[in-house]
């Protein structure tokens, strides 16, 4: 019998967003994200070695099942990772795998599991550099290159962060100031349908995108404006770039050919009272990952004000206004 081995990686939310590859698996602009508390996926594995150098997948359950189609989209990824890298030996893999978060929640898995998968592979060969395991963790998922470890992760070149590279994300809790640390994620899951497109294929229509050009200069633009407001105290203009971005990545998806919309009637109800919380005068704003989910961002010292006004049910009821709500924060370690 061999061992049985566990590892988890977190998940992580965008606030500047990865959209459209260049050159295989690296991203046409930068990207900056925090990792989350409660979703994450938690993997058990165990492998033998294998005299030829392949890597098989002999079995795999996805929460307690066999899942095929991910076996099938796995391999795939598994042999484009190890056809660009070096590693010592092959194995036969025995893969066991689950999300603490609901499947159509609308969170991003890709980079909780891709990055779950790098760790595994870390672990068999020995790799100990974390920079490493980011790098592979990009060869099976972009954004799965931020989630190796907990906190602030940057991906992409700038000059706004020593040592960013377009190869791996690295970590830029240091240079958040700590009102960001404990930042409030909550998830408004706003459809129980699976989403109209993949986020490969969206990143597919970046290619030939008639934006592409403005949307490398915005995201640089952007991204100073970050680096600037992630140094101070959590204020009205983050929240705002926040929303901006977000907006920008789905003006993107209703302006690619073919277009495509993954907003639902609910989401853009829970955006607008979003805006006008913050028009109150609360310090929060929401963000949209390629789906219908919208996450509403505030600092832990606005949580009685967001509560209350969640409380006096200004969001509407579940199963009404939205489908379930994920109550998620920032961890950094
Ligand atoms: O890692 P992928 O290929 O699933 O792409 C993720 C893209 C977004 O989630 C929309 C943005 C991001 O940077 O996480």
């Amino acid at each position: 019998m061999n061992p049985i081995y566990k590892i988890s990686a977190p998940s992580n939310i965008a606030l500047l967003k990865y959209w459209g590859k260049i050159h295989g698996q690296f991203a046409i602009n930068p990207s900056l994200s925090f990792t989350l508390s409660n979703a994450e996926t938690l993997l058990s594995y165990s492998y033998t070695k294998r005299d030829d150098r392949k890597i098989v997948i002999q079995s795999l359950m996805f929460e307690g099942k066999p899942h095929e189609d991910f076996k099938n989209k796995l391999e795939i990824k598994f042999e484009s990772l190890f056809s660009k890298i070096e590693y010592p030996f092959g194995c036969d893999l025995f893969l066991e795998t689950e999300n603490t978060f609901p499947h159509s929640s609308g969170i991003a898995s890709s980079a909780s599991s891709m990055a779950a998968m790098a760790k595994m592979f870390a672990a068999i060969f020995k790799i100990s550099s974390d920079n490493i395991v980011s790098s592979m963790a990009r060869e099976l998922s972009g954004s799965a290159c931020r989630s190796i470890n907990y906190g602030w992760h940057f991906w992409g070149e700038s000059k706004f962060y020593l040592e960013s590279n377009q190869q791996h994300a690295v970590n830029i809790t240091k240079f958040v100031h700590p009102g960001f640390h404990n930042l409030q994620d909550w998830i408004f899951i706003c459809s129980n349908n699976v989403k109209g497109l993949s986020s490969s294929d969206g990143h597919k229509l970046m290619e030939n995108h008639r934006f592409l050009s403005q949307r490398i200069q915005s995201t640089q633009s952007r991204l100073e404006k970050f680096v600037r407001l992630l140094k101070v105290t959590p204020n009205l203009d983050f929240f705002e770039l926040v929303e901006e971005e977000a907006l920008e990545l789905h003006a993107l998806m209703m302006t690619s050919n073919p277009p495509y919309i993954l907003m639902e009637p609910k989401s853009l109800a829970i955006m607008k009272k979003i805006s006008l919380l913050r028009k109150q005068g609360i310090h929060c704003g929401y963000t949209l990952d390629a789906g219908s989910a919208v996450h509403l961002l505030f600092p832990k010292d606005q949580l009685g004000l967001v509560s209350r006004y969640f409380e006096e049910n200004y969001f509407g009821h579940r199963g009404q206004d939205f489908v379930d709500v994920l109550f998620d924060e920032c961890r950094l370690s």
